[in-house]
């Protein structure tokens, strides 16, 4: 398929069609989502808790985001790929977040940037964009605000909240952002918002209205054991978890029987050579 540039997500919005996102954070990842057609990989810092098994966001550094991002940009061939700027490689300024995202684009090979905040990041995303990087917004739930935030909750639920969303979301608009991703935040406040911008949203728990819809692979798959918290809007379209433990329980079973391997996946030799062999 023809890849997929900024050009083909700005006409995609003209056109009103959805704009499809999905995480990947690595080669199999990035390989599977480009494969089924996928608009946008995003290397979300979410790979800190699904890939690294870190507790939160808050600890993935730049390197480690990088040495994902390139293996997921050697994966994807269709997909528009956008990196995400780890916490503590944006904020200090906009040239210490401008120095982030050339790293994201050189070394991780992303042909994006997203970051987290909204009108006071206007300065910063003016500053990417400039410098010829698309920048992908994200507001309402930022889970790198978490601690600032209360925890993870949905955003924009009281009518001054919602506003302050709408004022964030044209102060990305305005300073460049090719889109916006709005994260927890009620149907009707993200539908809104979405009327009242000329960017694409791309909501994840932001209900049916959003010009886009973006989600972790690994939730979306089912590919965590049983009891996780999985946040409301998760749809799980899948069970790798329970695929892969079957196979794999069903391997090991059939090592400790002798079942495997049988002879179809063993490599023969002729009996002459193997009569010479044996004295
Ligand atoms: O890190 C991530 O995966 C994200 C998406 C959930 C938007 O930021
Ligand atoms: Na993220």
């Amino acid at each position: 398929r023809k890849p997929v540039t900024i050009t083909t997500i700005q006409s995609l919005y003209r056109k009103n069609e959805p704009i499809t996102m999905i995480t990947a954070h690595d080669f199999p990842s990035a390989h599977v989502a480009d494969h089924a057609g996928m608009d946008m990989i995003l290397v979300g810092d979410s790979l800190a808790m699904v890939a690294l098994g870190m507790e939160d966001t808050s600890e993935v550094l730049m390197e480690e985001m990088l040495l994902h991002c390139k293996s997921v940009a050697r994966a994807t061939k269709g997909a528009f790929t956008v990196g995400d700027l780890p916490m503590g490689s944006y904020e200090v300024s906009p040239s210490q977040a401008l120095e982030s995202a050339i790293r994201m684009i050189k070394t991780g090979r992303m042909k994006a940037i997203k970051l987290e905040g909204g009108k006071e990041m206007a300065p910063t995303i003016a500053k990417i964009t400039c410098a010829g990087i698309p920048v992908l917004a994200h507001i309402g739930l930022t889970p790198q605000r978490q601690n600032a935030l209360g925890g993870f909750r949905v955003q924009g639920k009281s009518t001054a909240s919602a506003l302050k969303l709408l004022e964030d979301a044209l102060a990305v608009q305005e300073a460049g952002a090719f889109a916006v991703v709005l994260e927890a935040v009620p149907a009707q406040v993200a539908t809104l918002i979405t009327k009242e911008l000329g960017i694409p949203t791309i909501g994840i728990g932001a209900g049916n209205g959003c010009s886009g819809q973006v989600l972790v692979q690994v939730d979306m798959l089912g590919n965590f054991p049983p009891g996780r918290f999985l946040p409301r809007f998760v749809k799980r379209y899948g069970n790798v978890w329970d695929e892969a433990k079957r196979a794999i329980e069903q391997y090991r079973t059939e090592v400790k029987s002798r079942e495997y391997p049988t002879m179809e996946h063993t490599y023969p030799i002729t009996q002459e050579v193997f009569g010479e062999f044996e004295k």
